[in-house]
């Protein structure tokens, strides 16, 4: 079988993580809600996008670095907050932070993380958020703000468009919970793969430490449905009041993900934000939005220089990440393609897949005539069909 330094793209890892993972993990991994048309809409949609080429322009050094929310760091790429990454590989969120301080990017360890907050900050120094979801127990929020700045970590995020989880019918239907249901079909689908199934007998147990003090004794031992426990903890009546003042708790960088409106861009400047992340969730939410790339520019005019723009769902390539940039976002965010990465390979298979977009950039910009990420604009495009 090939290993990591034998893939050259994001597809060909999805290919590797595939062939590691049972199929009702891989399909937790790689799904979306309802009929996955965003899902299939957020690939579509880059073919809307040419790049532009400037010739005979020193283009000896290239350099793409940045800085996000005051952190200096290699790329302008982050690796977003994704739950349950030890579904993945044993070593989970704590291989991902690993790679992500070594390749010196930005990466957000979620809530519904299966290592703790502590951990993950021991272990890696590199920059770093912490991401919320808004949890009905008032005191889980606080205690977040108060574990996240005593660990170290430089920024929050907190994600708005899970007010209720999404409808993602591979799972219902792969009936996916924690521990995974023993079912023919589970026993099936782990038998084919023996060293996932060995490595999920023979370390820690799963769980979620970072929410483990709103948990009771039996959710602890028994999450029963995933999608009915995130239902059952998420508050829905949670406004921008509230929101403004979780950002004055926390006092420092903070961001607000899953935006899709100009005037609700503006609020979150109005609330305090630092930034925010024009997202669909990876088509994993409301199976209806448009892509992230199309709405870029709108949010972008409304907000000016207010805010950081970051943008996630569907960016799979460099020549998908230049446009966002010259569209005006300040960096792309990726889940999917890390997650297949950390079951591709671990941490190695994580840091490969951030060489292989760095590359990637540094070949487009060369091509482009570009030398630096703050030269990537709107002139750089070409834009098809449009009016
Ligand atoms: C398996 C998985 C788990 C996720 N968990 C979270 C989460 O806990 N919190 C969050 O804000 N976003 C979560 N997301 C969404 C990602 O942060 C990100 O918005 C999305 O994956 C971007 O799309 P892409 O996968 O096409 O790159 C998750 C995504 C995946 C694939």
């Amino acid at each position: 079988m090939v290993g990591v330094n034998r893939v050259f793209n994001i597809d060909q890892m999805r290919q590797l993580a595939q062939s590691k993972l049972p199929k009702f993990i891989f399909d937790y991994l790689n799904g979306g809600a309802d009929d996955e048309w965003v899902l299939q809409n957020n690939r579509a949609v880059f073919a809307k996008y040419g790049l532009l080429t400037e010739v005979l322009k020193d283009v000896s050094e290239i350099n793409t670095s940045t800085t996000l929310l005051g952190m200096k760091t290699d790329l302008p790429i982050i690796l977003s907050s994704t739950g349950a990454s030890r579904f993945f590989h044993p070593e989970g969120e704590v291989a991902v932070a690993r790679a992500a301080a070594e390749e010196n990017v930005l990466y957000g360890i979620a809530s519904s993380a299966m290592s703790s907050i502590e951990e993950v900050a021991s272990v890696a120094p590199g920059p770093r958020f912490f991401q919320v979801y808004v949890f009905k127990d008032p005191g889980l929020n606080s205690e977040f703000v108060q574990r996240t700045k005593a660990a170290g970590y430089q920024a929050m995020y907190l994600t708005v468009d899970t007010v209720v989880a999404g409808n993602r019918e591979r799972d219902l239907r792969n009936q996916l919970s924690i521990p995974p249901k023993i079912t023919p079909r589970t026993v099936w689908q782990v038998g084919k793969r023996p060293k996932w199934a060995m490595d999920y007998i023979t370390t820690q147990a799963w769980g979620f430490p970072n929410v483990e003090s709103a948990l009771d004794e039996t959710t602890k031992k028994d999450f029963g449905s995933i999608a009915e426990w995130f239902a059952s903890q998420l508050d829905r009546s949670f406004t921008w009041d509230d929101a403004a003042h979780l950002i004055a708790e926390w006092n420092g960088p903070f961001v607000i993900k899953g935006i899709t409106r100009p005037e609700d861009a503006i609020r979150a400047a109005e609330a305090g934000a630092t930034g925010i992340v024009v997202s669909n969730h990876g088509g994993r939410q409301l199976d209806r939005l448009p892509s992230s790339i199309e709405l870029l520019p709108g949010i972008v005019d409304a907000v000016g220089d207010r805010l950081e723009v970051f943008v996630d769902s569907g960016f799979r390539r460099g020549t998908d990440i230049i446009p966002a940039l010259a569209l005006g976002a300040k960096a792309v965010a990726i889940g999917r393609p890390y997650l297949y990465s950390l079951a591709a390979g671990g941490q190695v298979g994580v840091s490969r897949v951030v060489q292989l977009l760095k590359a990637e950039i540094e070949h487009d910009m060369a091509m482009m005539g570009i030398t630096s990420i703050d030269q990537i604009n709107r002139g750089c495009l070409f834009e098809r069909n449009r009016k």
